[in-house]
């Protein structure tokens, strides 16, 4: 299928090496359209046919902002294709990142690593050439190790004294830095990409992490990567260990922060205190800073969650568990959240949710994205649902996902008045600009009962009480509790949730507490 170089390809070629990327979900599709922008030439694969199809005529499968013009853009030039042969890419590449996910295992807490395992055992046999194979997915520490051994054993390149001949000209041809590794090597790269900045995060990261066994390794990275070092990013080179650590260190840090914070809402609710204001006082301190200290309903999505269960399974199995027993407590504030919400509403409802219209805003794990793994707002929207409520969860882009993940509820992709009309509450738990700037002022006379849980700190409290609302924010003041409230709490949603004394507790109304309404 490849067709002969010409000269001046093949010198072009000397200093830039072709690409592939192996898997093309979110981390995958997001890193082959990016590398296509930055001037490579790549091709990607996927086991997955549709997916292929559905990239090849310029369609993302998820959402995320600019990606699809990029796309369109970089299959126009030729530079980007997409194939489902891992024998078109083995003669392709000079550099193979390997993007395939590394979920939890299911009944369990570790990594799944049966997609890295079957990508590699499948790519290594056919790499006939040197090339460097670099993964950039999620790990358990010592995993790179593994797959270099697997390399060593199964590609031919290691076992023919260096650049065995390819199939053709084209192919047989590595680009400079991958012909001086002298046979298949690996490195490991994370990738630090955030859903709803990926392209932004590519095309500049705070930093290349590059994990190499060899300084040929490392130049074949450069080589891979040379634009964007160009533009003065930090390159930080260490071993495979290290590569693998800085990525689950790096997201069980981030987790860390968040529920740091929302620690401190809980013990704000026992006060009366107000979260918000202690963030902002406390993100002046320049050694603490005010990213990931957003309270609200916790962290969720693809990556903190599993990453900082199978961060604590491995470090169990290396003997070091108790090392990072903390972790199961971020956990766990980050699950008290969610039922937090739930007792909140119930609060501010006369103690009862069973029956009650609800109406969610939001399913996404957070704004810009239609990601809805471990997301906390279908968890809250799950919890309101087995109390017996009739929600409605509104999501502009994540409905698609969220009816597959949780079909007990109903989904609206906008806040239609027919959504509104005679609902109970309004539980905000996706901060979407769009929520953000709703009227409180139109909304109310839909309603039934004005009660609002800002379970994001999103809206403008002060506006939607002045129209008449109940507005209720886990971490600050409670203002004025509904009348009605019963002497007893609502019996928590799970066993995580905060014990009824303390839930009372955190929800008195302080004598100091300004009136709204
Ligand atoms: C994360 C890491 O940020 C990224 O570096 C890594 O590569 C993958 O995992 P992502 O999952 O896209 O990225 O989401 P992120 O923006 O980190 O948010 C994670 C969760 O934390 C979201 O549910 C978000 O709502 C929540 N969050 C974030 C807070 O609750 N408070 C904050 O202050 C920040």
């Amino acid at each position: 299928m490849t067709t002969p170089e010409r000269p001046d390809q093949a010198a072009d070629r000397t200093s830039r090496p072709r690409l592939t990327v192996i898997g093309t979900g979110y981390l995958g599709a997001t890193h082959a359209v990016c590398m296509a922008e930055l001037g490579f030439e790549v091709l990607a694969v996927d086991v997955d046919q549709s997916k292929i199809e559905r990239l090849s005529a310029g369609e993302i499968p998820f959402f995320e902002p600019d990606l699809a013009d990029l796309l369109r853009a970089n299959l126009a030039t030729g530079r980007l294709r997409f194939t489902t042969s891992f024998e078109e890419i083995a003669a392709f590449g000079d550099v193979h990142f390997v993007c395939v996910g590394t979920p939890q295992q299911a009944g369990g807490n570790g990594a799944d690593l049966s997609h890295l395992n079957a990508a590699v055992g499948r790519l290594a046999p056919l790499l006939t050439r040197p090339c460097l194979v670099v993964g950039k997915s999620t790990v358990p520490a010592g995993t790179a190790a593994d797959i270099a051994q697997t390399l060593a054993r199964l590609a031919p390149a290691n076992h023919t004294n260096g650049a065995a001949a390819g199939t053709n000209g084209a192919a047989a041809g590595s680009s400079g830095a991958a012909a001086a590794l002298g046979g298949v090597q690996l490195a490991w790269n994370p990738e630090f990409l955030r859903e709803g900045f990926a392209v932004a995060d590519t095309l500049r990261p705070d930093r290349l992490v590059f994990g190499v066994a060899s300084p040929a390794a490392e130049g074949a990275l450069r080589a891979a990567f040379a634009p964007v070092i160009a533009q003065g990013v930090p390159v930080i080179v260490t071993d495979y260990a290290t590569a693998e650590l800085v990525k689950t260190a790096a997201n069980s840090f981030l987790a860390t922060k968040i529920s740091f914070i929302n620690a401190m809402a809980e013990v704000c609710e026992a006060v009366d205190a107000d979260v918000l204001t202690l963030a902002e006082a406390l993100s002046h301190d320049v050694r603490i800073g005010g990213n990931f200290l957003r309270p609200g309903v916790g962290f969720g999505g693809g990556c903190l969650p599993k990453d900082i269960r199978a961060f604590q399974a491995r470090a169990d199995e290396l003997g070091v568990g108790v090392a990072l027993r903390f972790l199961g407590e971020i956990d766990e504030i980050n699950n008290r959240r969610r039922d937090r919400v739930v007792e909140l509403l119930a609060a501010a409802l006369d103690g009862t949710l069973a029956h009650r219209r609800l109406l969610v805003l939001g399913a996404a794990f957070k704004p810009n994205s239609d990601d809805v793994r471990d997301s906390p707002a279908l968890a809250v929207a799950d919890l309101l649902a087995r109390t017996g409520a009739q929600v409605t969860v509104v999501d502009p882009v994540a409905t698609h996902n969220a009816r597959r993940a949780l079909p007990t509820v109903a989904y609206s992709d906008r806040v239609e008045d027919s959504v509104v009309t005679g609902a109970d509450a309004v539980v905000l738990l996706t901060e979407w600009r769009q929520f953000a700037e709703l009227d409180p002022a139109r909304l109310g006379p839909l309603m039934r009962r004005r009660v609002v849980i800002d379970a994001r700190h999103a809206l403008d409290g002060d506006r939607w009480r002045r129209a008449g609302w109940v507005y209720l924010a886990p971490g600050r003041p409670t203002g004025v509790i509904p009348t009605g409230v019963p002497a007893q709490w609502p019996v928590p949603t799970s066993a995580a949730s905060t014990p009824p004394a303390q839930v009372a507790a955190a929800t008195r109304v302080p004598a100091h507490a300004p009136q709204v309404g």
